[in-house]
Order: C-alpha cells, then sequence, then structure tokens
C-alpha cells in the first residue's frame, strides 16, 4: 500500500530515511538542482499508474482527480491559486509561453541577468524580432567572495521608460545565489513592468510567495527540488494577466467546452487552464503530484531551515580544509551565517588551481569510484543536497574530495 500524507512519518523522521529515499541506498547524491532521484512515494505512483494502464486501461483509474489536485497543491506552495497554475511539458515552455504570448513593440526593453541558464535567455533574445531590445546585467564576484548580480545593478538598468519586463531565476544554477523577489517585484510593479520569475530552483523549498512578491509569472519543471519525474512542469500566470498573455499552443483542452468535441467554440478556459492544449504527460503528473504530496506534508519552512543547515555545513567543510589546503576551495555561494537573505540550497565551489576540465574529472571520479554524485555548472563544483540528505553524507563527500585535490 503506497504511503498517503497521513501515514508519512513525520519530517524529521524522513531524514537520511532509504525507505521513503531509495537513492540514499546506492549513492551520496549532491545533484537536486540537476535531475533528483525520485522518492519513494513517485516511484509507487508510477508503478501503479502502469500496472492500472495495462491492465485497465484508464477505466479503473483516478488520475485526473489527483492531477487536477496537483493545481491546488503546486498553488499553494507559492500563494497562487489552483486557477492559476497550468501543467506544462519543463520550465523551458513556461518561459517561452511567456516570451511568445505577450504583445512586443519595436524599442521595448527586457531586463535579466547575464548568467541566466540558457532558458532564460533564448525566448527573449528571440524577440529581437520585434524589435525588442536585451538588456543584460553582469555577475560579479563581490568583497565577500560571492557571485551574485547586484540587486542594485538590475534595478538600474531596468530604471528605463521603455522596460517592459524583468525575467530572473530565484536562484542562480551556477552560483546559488538566491535573489531578492521582494524589492524586484515592488519596483516592477510601481513602475508597470511585467515580473516573470525561473522557479526551477527553488518552488516547494524556500519561501516564495507570488503575491508578497509582485510576480507575475513563473515557470518550473518537477525534476529538480519538486522531486518528480523529468517532463512534468509548472507555469504560473496570475489571473488578472491571462486575458493578456494569449496561448500560442491551442487544442481541444484549451476551451471551456473540452469535452465537447463537436462544439466548436473557441472559448478560452477562464484559468491557466487555457495554457494546456491537449493530452497531458499522465504518469509525469502523477508522480509529481505525490512528490509535491510529500513536499506539503514536511513544509516549505521545514526544508528551507534544513537547507540551511546542510548549505551552511557545506560552506564550513570547503572552507576548513586541511592546513596543507588553507586558501584550496572557495566557495562563491552565499552562506546562510553570513548572508541570511540570499543562500540557497546550492553550495558551488572553485579552486584556484583546477580548471573546469579538472573539475569535471573530479565529479567524474566521484561519481566511477565513490559512488558520490555531483555537478559542474560554469566551472564551478556544485553541490545540491535535499533535506533528507544526512549531514553523513556531506562530510563522507569533504573528506574523499581532499583526497582528490591539490
Ligand atoms: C535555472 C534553470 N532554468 C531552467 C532549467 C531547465 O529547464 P527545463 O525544465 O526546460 O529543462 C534549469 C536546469 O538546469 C535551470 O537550472
Amino acid at each position: 500500500m503506497p504511503p498517503t500524507q497521513a501515514t508519512l512519518p513525520p519530517p524529521q523522521d524522513l531524514i537520511a530515511h532509504a525507505d521513503h529515499f531509495p537513492i540514499l541506498q546506492n549513492w551520496h547524491f549532491f545533484n537536486h538542482g540537476g535531475v533528483c532521484p525520485l522518492p519513494r512515494v513517485a516511484a509507487d505512483a508510477l508503478n501503479s499508474y502502469t500496472t492500472a494502464a495495462s491492465t485497465h486501461a484508464y477505466l479503473h483509474a483516478d488520475w485526473y482527480r489527483r492531477i487536477s489536485r496537483l493545481r491546488s497543491t503546486a498553488a499553494s506552495l507559492i500563494g497562487a491559486s489552483r486557477s492559476e497554475i497550468a501543467l506544462v511539458k519543463n520550465t523551458s515552455q513556461g518561459l517561452s509561453f511567456v516570451a511568445n504570448g505577450l504583445t512586443w513593440h519595436p524599442g521595448d526593453r527586457i531586463v535579466l541577468p547575464a548568467c541566466e541558464y540558457p532558458s532564460n535567455q533564448y525566448p527573449w533574445m528571440d524577440l529581437a524580432r520585434h524589435g525588442v531590445e536585451v538588456v543584460k546585467v553582469p555577475e560579479v564576484i563581490g568583497p565577500d567572495g560571492v557571485a551574485r548580480v547586484p540587486t542594485a545593478s538590475i534595478l538600474a538598468a531596468a530604471d528605463h521608460p521603455r522596460t517592459r519586463l524583468l525575467t530572473i531565476s530565484h536562484v542562480q544554477y551556477a552560483s546559488g545565489h538566491r535573489a531578492d523577489l521582494h524589492t524586484l517585484g515592488q519596483f516592477c510593479r510601481s513602475r508597470n513592468i511585467l515580473f516573470n520569475v525561473d522557479a526551477i530552483q527553488s518552488w516547494g523549498v524556500l519561501p516564495l510567495n507570488v503575491q508578497e512578491m509582485n510576480i507575475d509569472f513563473a515557470s518550473a519543471d518537477g525534476h529538480k527540488w519538486l522531486l518528480g519525474p523529468e517532463g512534468a512542469g509548472l507555469l504560473y500566470v496570475r489571473q488578472s494577466l491571462q486575458d493578456q498573455l494569449r496561448p500560442t499552443e491551442l487544442g481541444w483542452l484549451s476551451v471551456v467546452d473540452d469535452q465537447n468535441y463537436s462544439n466548436i467554440d473557441l472559448t478560452l478556459k477562464p484559468t491557466a487552464g487555457r495554457y494546456e492544449c491537449g493530452t497531458l504527460n499522465i504518469p509525469g503528473f502523477l508522480a509529481l503530484a505525490a512528490s509535491v504530496d510529500l513536499l506539503t506534508h514536511v513544509s516549505t519552512p521545514f526544508i528551507s531551515q534544513r537547507l540551511a543547515t546542510l548549505t551552511s555545513l557545506s560552506t564550513h567543510l570547503a572552507q576548513q580544509g586541511s592546513p596543507a589546503k588553507q586558501g584550496g576551495w572557495t566557495v562563491v555561494s552565499p552562506s546562510p551565517d553570513l548572508h541570511p537573505h540570499e543562500w540557497s540550497g546550492a553550495t558551488c565551489l572553485t579552486h584556484p588551481q583546477l580548471s573546469e576540465q579538472d573539475l569535471k574529472q573530479i565529479a567524474l571520479a566521484l561519481r566511477t569510484h565513490h559512488q558520490i554524485e555531483t555537478a559542474v555548472r560554469g566551472q564551478r563544483l556544485r553541490l545540491t543536497p535535499h533535506f533528507y540528505t544526512p549531514e553523513a553524507h556531506i562530510e563522507q563527500l569533504f573528506h574523499i574530495l581532499r583526497t582528490l585535490t591539490p
């Protein structure tokens, strides 16, 4: 019998729980910022889907009810309402829907950090065909050693009468820096600038509230911190903007009378469901729904507090080194102790004697010889544990890392 929310142990007891997180049986896994392993609840959801689909097709299933509930649970993680959530393929599709669904005029400006993940650059750059100008704000290493795009620089770039939209990742994928969405959102709202957020590195694990932060659009796939499978994503569109954001893909599911195929009536749904043009990725969303229930049970405050503990520990161990290795690893990510509003679940490390190629070799050695999974992003070794990761895994990682570095 798959565990329901009621039968899950309390959050504290889920830490290091290998029955609920089977990955713990095989790996020290530090790549939730890349592609997460599935928790047992999600694997169970997929298994029951394949059993039901192969023995009864769709006939005995309550798939659609469970997926419909996902809109509510995913919405409540970000302070949205269910009518503002569309189920999409991935983050890139959500971002592209926003870029291509708005009406642009020559001379309109879009502002974004230059270090954004490619998916939060290309759809905006492509708007050059409408004469739209993209302004990119560079990342800098501050005197405190932290890699960030300063809020003041973003505001200065956005402070222009033609700025129509600001787009930013809540957490940068290659530095782990968390943006000050409160300040940016307030600024955008006061200037009538649209505010778009790539939330794949934070939805469900860090405080994110679309109302309090004045966010107009947000996109994420489920396959990182939300602990879902790949290819089942979420798009939030503020209710009051849904008539302004034209759906760029249309089909039977976009319209109000979606079950009546002989009634050809292009009246769009009065919800973000209008952005779902046809049959959904049912197994993917069933698994994501189960993972989101699990995260809801654990709660964002608990997860966020736990990630603060793990990021602090990683930062401390990276900086500690052995006496002979002082000055070895440098942490470019904000730490919860020194930067209480900027840290995230990611700890990104650089080493003055190691090139990107060297870092990739180290990551490969960790994977091949030690069953430890990390990632290299933007010339940095990135560590992204999740709330259930035991501290001992981080200690063992650094113990081995010291044997692999100059
Ligand atoms: C910030 C950010 N945006 C987007 C993506 C990926 O988007 P998609 O869900 O389209 O694969 C990633 C993946 O690494 C990411 O880190």
